[in-house]
């Protein structure tokens, strides 16, 4: 049988930027191994609709769980915004989406109940950070933006000088208007543009990260489960692509900060 502790976290997202997820994981749980999948040939899903995003999240996890797996965490804010009710009727396992623990650290570090929301066009047209946030607190007032441009501005490792700054002080004028004092950056690209959106929206603004409360969520879970790894040595960490390895190993160092090798091509199957 196997040793639950010991099995790998699943994580996927619709490419490379679930690799902010990644980083946390690996600076606050270093001894869990973990699967990832980037759905790269299908990437992005923010500017999908909900139902070929909820078809694809699905497809991406029926992938991952051909393995056994001790959590299965949705780094996308997206696929999470519009399919973690689909995959949890699906799927037996735990499911971590990243909307929750990002709404739940914003609704307790607001001092003036103003919260601002940015992310892709899908996940704000879900409006699943609003119902999130309102659920922690049914006072707040919450105020949402889309940035589409920001995913690509991060890939390219454009992350400042004139244009990002131009293209965030487009993008957030009516957030600084609305004088929030929490931005949630949701979406899994948003934390490597932190240093221009936090200059953009003032100092005392806080900048709320998902990915950073998704893993703190998770090692709540894991202790409180007794499903904490008691691993010592090299972790058989895997990253799957479904397109451009190359690419995703590029891209994806400059979101971890390290070198990436051994980014391996599949093929997911598609469901009807
Ligand atoms: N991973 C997506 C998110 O967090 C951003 C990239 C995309 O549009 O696929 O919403």
């Amino acid at each position: 049988m196997n040793n639950i502790k010991e099995l790998p976290i699943g994580i996927f997202d619709s490419g490379v930027g679930g690799l902010t997820v990644v980083k946390e994981l690996q600076a606050q749980l270093p001894g869990e191994a973990f699967i990832y999948l980037g759905d790269t040939a299908r990437y992005p899903y923010g500017p999908r609709s909900p139902e070929i995003i909820k078809q694809f999240a699905l497809e991406c996890s029926s992938y991952l769980l051909k393995q056994p797996l001790k959590v299965l965490i949705i780094a996308c804010n997206t696929a999470s915004a519009n399919a973690v009710g689909l995959l949890r009727k699906n799927f037996t396992l735990p499911i971590i989406e990243v909307i929750t623990p990002g709404a739940q650290l914003a609704a307790e570090s607001t001092r003036i109940g103003k919260v601002g929301i940015i992310g892709t066009t899908a996940t704000i047209q879900s409006s699943a950070y609003i119902k999130a946030l309102l659920k922690f607190d049914p006072r707040l007032k919450t105020f949402s933006q889309a940035c589409p441009l920001f995913v690509a501005l991060a890939e390219e490792g454009w992350i400042s000088g004139e244009v990002p700054k131009l293209i965030t002080q487009h993008y957030l004028k009516d957030l600084i208007r609305a004088q929030i004092d929490t931005l949630i950056m949701g979406c899994t690209h948003y934390p490597l543009l932190k240093a221009v959106i936090g200059e953009t929206m003032g100092k005392e603004v806080q900048l709320i990260d998902s990915a950073y409360a998704t893993v703190n969520v998770l090692k709540k879970y894991l202790k409180e489960n007794g499903l904490l790894s008691d691993r010592i040595g090299p972790l058989p960490n895997k990253y799957y692509v479904t397109d451009a390895p190359d690419r995703f190993a590029r891209v994806g160092s400059h979101f971890l900060n390290k070198e990436l090798n051994d980014v391996q091509k599949i093929f997911i199957d598609k469901q009807s």
